[in-house]
């Protein structure tokens, strides 16, 4: 039997996803140990091999085919825009990606001025203001602590993702618009799809009798 091979972005949502395959028996006790340097882990009675990775590189994984299967938030997967199937959504780490900045930018946005957007996302962003609100914008990329932005005046406005809301409330911002919601997504490999569909097809429907 040809292993199946997932990528899982590392993180919260690997944790979740291996919680989740853990309901319908998949398990991979190595991977739990924190200390641990290995990177690529297997079960061998179940032919699946497991690694994890930065959430940016599990789509580049599953395009070429190092993986059959991904992991990951579907703001990844807008963001990095590669050839991929998305199969699944595993309704976890649900959050959404919005517009937000203090309520003064408020009208910036409604007369469609040209403010400057601050964001990790430069893709999701672009598409937004430019595809659907036919805004133009100029986009700053960062990499992380987006919500200093408006603060210290780098940007109007910031596209980030907002869970419980607590970073912008703590910060006096609010949520402006919304773009789109979130969640961890199953992404299969296009070739993969074909070659182990019986497997593949068989994992969905055993993730839709744990995922309510
Ligand atoms: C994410 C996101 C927000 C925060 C939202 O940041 O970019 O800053 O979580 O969560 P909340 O609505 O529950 O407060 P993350 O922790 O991934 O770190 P980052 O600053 O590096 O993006």
């Amino acid at each position: 039997m040809r292993y199946i091979t997932f990528a899982l972005a590392k993180g919260r949502l690997a944790k979740k996803s291996l919680e989740l395959f853990e309901q319908i028996g998949i398990t991979c006790e190595e991977m739990k140990d924190e200390k641990t340097r290995k990177l690529i882990f297997t079960n061998e009675e179940l032919g699946y091999r497991f690694f994890l990775a930065k959430a940016n590189d599990v789509p580049t994984y599953v395009e070429y085919g190092a993986a059959d299967i991904g992991i990951v938030g579907k703001d990844t997967i807008l963001e990095e825009g590669r050839s991929l199937y998305e199969v699944y959504d595993l309704g976890i780490g649900k959050c959404r990606m919005c517009v937000c900045g203090p309520e003064s930018a408020r009208e910036c946005l409604e007369n469609h001025e040209l403010i400057r957007v601050a964001t990790k996302y430069p893709g999701i962003a672009k598409d937004y203001f430019y595809n659907k609100k036919h805004q133009t914008v100029e986009i700053i990329k960062l990499n992380g602590s987006i919500e200093l932005a408006p603060i210290v005046g780098l940007s109007e406005v910031i596209v980030d993702i907002v869970e419980t809301g607590a970073t912008l409330r703590e910060n006096g911002l609010l949520v402006l618009e919304e773009v789109c919601p979130l969640s961890a997504r199953m992404v299969v490999n296009q070739v993969s799809m074909r070659m182990e569909n019986e497997r593949i097809a068989g994992l969905i429907e055993q993730l839709r009798g744990v995922i309510v």
